[in-house]
């Protein structure tokens, strides 16, 4: 078996987490930070006829997919429900349907087996998502998170010690890549559509507003969503639009988090959630950490989108810190990564 390196006190052992937030069905084996299996089973086909996530169908889709999922993770780690030694979830934030499908799954599975297990913080999962097999990021850092609803810049003074520093005001900054895809036409979601259109297309075609100004942390995707709106009536160019698009929503990201780093005193900076699969993105923000002298990292591309791995990561770290939930467990909609 591969040493297990984890820069926290490492559960070490078989863990299956499972994440069911939102459209992602996944189940994943962990060992310490050795990523065993991840099996995620995605409702984008389905969702795509609304153009968005309709949550009393995707907590349908969920209970249909979970179990088969798990299977499918066990199988693919080689293991048996047996050698699992303990479990974690993501039970907050979310879609309330949604979480509580994975939540029944694995109190049910913890029931049966008699291990422990552990409710996640879904952005907990995605910040420790840059740790898998075995990275080394340094401590304190600043991380981006980037998603279809998330855009916070975060301290991260050691795992499980967060301070959020910036925020979107209104959208996210996945949302302005799936809206924008939604007007080209291109389905949902669309991140990825647009990073494959923009190849061809000219960044400084058009000229988009970054949203706030002066020295805040925050953001605000909403004025750019506008300017793209009003680029799409007037009959512009896909392939430029999206470049031009990719190229302002990339530009703010970074220049904000290397302005979050400077505040904080940090000389490192971490990427995660699904806008960072984002080829540009990457390339921005290890160019100007380079520049500085500072380490950048990003999770590996198949963790950055929703998964269960990272929700694994995370439980390897709460349980190996001897820290698990109870029955009475609970799906929390709404939470507050500083209260962990
Ligand atoms: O983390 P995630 O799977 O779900 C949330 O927690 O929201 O993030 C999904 C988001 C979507 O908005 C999707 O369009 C975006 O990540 N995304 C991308 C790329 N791949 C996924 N955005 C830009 N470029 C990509 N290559
Ligand atoms: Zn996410």
């Amino acid at each position: 078996m591969a040493k297990v390196v984890a820069p926290w006190p490492s559960f070490g052992r078989p863990l299956l987490a499972v994440e069911s937030s939102c459209d992602e069905t996944s189940a994943a084996v962990v060992i310490g930070t050795n990523v065993r299996s991840n099996v995620v089973s995605s409702q984008a086909d389905l969702h795509r006829q609304w153009g968005g996530v309709v949550p009393e169908a995707a907590a349908r889709r969920h209970v249909e997919a979970i179990l088969p999922v798990v299977d499918l993770a066990l199988d693919e780690a080689g293991l048996a429900l047996e050698d699992i030694e303990g479990f974690a979830v993501t039970n907050r934030p979310g879609l309330v349907g949604a979480l509580s499908v994975g939540v029944c799954a694995v109190k049910a599975l913890a029931l049966a087996t008699g291990k422990p297990f552990v409710g996640i913080h879904h952005l907990e999962g995605h910040l420790l998502s840059p740790f898998a097999e075995g990275a080394v990021v340094p401590f304190p850092h600043v991380a981006l998170i980037v998603s279809g609803g998330h855009t916070e810049l975060v301290e991260v003074a050691q795992p499980g010690r967060y301070r959020v520093v910036g925020h979107t005001i209104d959208d996210a900054a996945g949302e302005a890549f799936d809206k924008t895809a939604r007007m080209l036409g291109l389905g949902y979601p669309g991140g990825a559509a647009i990073q494959h259109l923009a190849e061809g297309g000219d960044p400084k075609r058009y000229a988009l507003p970054k949203g706030l100004k002066g020295e805040t942390l925050n953001f605000s995707f909403a004025g750019l969503k506008t300017a793209v709106m009003r680029a799409v009536d007037s009959g512009a160019e896909p392939a430029d639009l999206a470049a031009s698009l990719q190229e302002t929503v990339v530009a703010v990201l970074t220049e904000r988090t290397m302005a979050a780093a400077d505040q904080c005193g940090v000389d490192a900076v971490t990427v995660v959630g699904g806008v960072s699969a984002n080829r540009r993105l990457r390339e921005m923000m290890q160019r100007e950490a380079d520049r500085r002298g500072w380490r950048f990292a990003a999770a590996r591309l198949d963790l950055c989108t929703d998964n269960a791995a990272m929700i694994g990561l995370a439980g390897d770290f709460r349980l190996g810190m001897g820290l698990s939930d109870t029955f009475d467990l609970d799906v929390v909609p709404a939470a507050d990564l500083e209260a962990e």
